[in-house]
């Protein structure tokens, strides 16, 4: 146990943390383009916001969620996603007062009591986008196009992009009796999780992985036959809106997603080299959710978008970036007497900006050397007695070979210079 990670979590290692900060740069550049700004929100909420904002029937809040009461018995969740506290922070820090639409984007872990397996993680990361106060498709085309941007920007193809409607309160009920009467003399053959979801949520009987399941919805009637008329402009509004950016999609009448909160647009984006967790993102509308947490009548649309899976995606298309942990200098004491004077250099370095490591661990000159190599280094600095005593260092360029005896209160300078060159 103690030198065991709970199972579901992961180190990121430094041999990786490259390739996340590398994602998460794209992230900020992306964001910025788009005019987006990240909120940081804390990782656990009081346990209501989930049943209220995602919704008791789904899985996430039925099965997954990491729930316990703290010392003060408050009811607290790690959060399992981040649009409810998003809300939640945009509502108790009165975001609406300022410009609209309130336009956010968020990093961070979220956790789901999930059974793992690869690219399923019981902690794992987010990068989510949310735009607050804004109805037309217009912004619903503006949350999809960043999303296809992040990841084309990465280098990712061979992206599907799935849209539907789920519509909304006016017209969602007309399609669950639909459904149920579709599905009425089938029940007693389907899963046990879908014959509970009959009565309370029958479209997620559409979204089951059960190969029954599945067959028994084959020729299930389709929300977008089923839409109002607002709820069918909207989504006629979106397909022009992507048509016009030259974004392509795929419209999957089935796609109704996990979470209670979507009205209107739903959308996925796969990448089917991932196998059974191909869906890379996810998001949609929750025009309802606002009002739900207690605050006006507000739209909201937003996504979020798996980051470990986009790492196994770039991973499998050999698009991950080569990382660069060269440093400038190394500093290499030979001896105990030179080792303060060693350190006196690699601190005057470091004031100077300058990316500097030493020996720490009396290596030999072969074993510095060739540690310094590793980095790899551009210069090592020596310092032996000689050197000491005569208030100087041994400046050895590593690309070039050349070496030079230079006074210590030159050495910055020169390296510096060095660098430019
Ligand atoms: P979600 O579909 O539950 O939506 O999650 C979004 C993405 O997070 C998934 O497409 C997947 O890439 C990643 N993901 C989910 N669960 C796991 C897991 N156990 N391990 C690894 N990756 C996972 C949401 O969370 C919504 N809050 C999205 C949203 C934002 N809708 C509107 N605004």
């Amino acid at each position: 146990m103690l030198t065991t990670g709970p199972r579901g979590t992961r180190d990121i290692l430094p041999d990786s943390s490259g390739y996340w900060q590398y994602v998460e740069n794209m992230i900020r550049e992306v964001c910025r383009n788009f005019a987006y700004q990240e909120i940081r929100t804390p990782i656990f909420e009081h346990t209501e916001l989930f049943l209220r904002g995602i919704g008791e029937t789904t899985d996430i809040v039925e099965k997954e969620m990491y729930t316990f009461t703290d010392r003060g018995k408050r009811n607290i969740t790690l959060r399992p996603e981040n649009t409810a506290a998003v809300v939640r922070s945009y509502l108790e820090n009165k975001l609406y007062a300022g410009p609209q639409p309130t336009k956010l984007f968020y990093i961070g872990p979220m956790f789901r009591y999930d059974r793992p397996q690869a690219g399923r993680y019981r902690q794992f990361h987010q990068f989510g986008v949310e735009a607050i106060g804004a109805q037309g498709p217009a912004i619903d085309a503006e949350i999809i196009s960043l999303a296809v941007e992040f990841l084309n920007r990465l280098g990712l193809n061979d992206l599907k992009l799935l849209i539907n409607s789920v519509g909304c309160p006016a017209c969602r009920p007309v399609y669950r009796t639909k459904l149920q009467e579709f599905f009425r003399d089938k029940v007693s053959q389907l899963c046990t999780d879908c014959q509970s979801r009959y009565d309370r949520n029958p479209m997620r009987i559409l979204d089951c992985k059960n190969e029954t399941c599945t067959e028994h919805s084959q020729g299930a009637p389709h929300m977008v036959d089923c839409l109002c008329d607002e709820c069918s402009s909207h989504f006629t509004g979106l397909k022009e809106h992507l048509t016009a950016a030259g974004i392509n999609f795929v419209i999957n009448p089935r796609l109704v997603r996990g979470l209670d909160y979507y009205t209107k647009t739903a959308f996925e984006i796969q990448y089917s080299p991932l196998g059974a967790q191909s869906a890379v993102c996810g998001g949609g509308r929750y025009d309802g959710l606002i009002a739900e947490c207690g605050g006006q009548p507000t739209p909201g649309i937003g996504f979020a978008i798996g980051i470990e899976r986009v790492l196994l995606a770039l991973e499998k298309q050999e698009l991950l970036p080569i990382i660069n942990n060269a440093i400038d200098v190394f500093v290499a004491p030979l001896g105990a007497e030179t080792q303060a004077a060693a350190f006196q250099i690699l601190t005057e370095l470091r004031r100077a900006n300058i990316a500097v490591d030493m020996d720490f661990i009396n290596r030999s000159l072969k074993a510095q050397m060739k540690y310094a190599n590793k980095y790899p280094a551009k210069f090592v600095a020596l310092i032996g007695q000689d050197e000491l005593a005569q208030n100087k260092v041994m400046l050895k360029n590593m690309e070039t070979g050349s070496q030079e005896l230079v006074e210590r209160a030159e050495l910055v300078h020169m390296i510096i210079e060095g660098m430019e060159k």
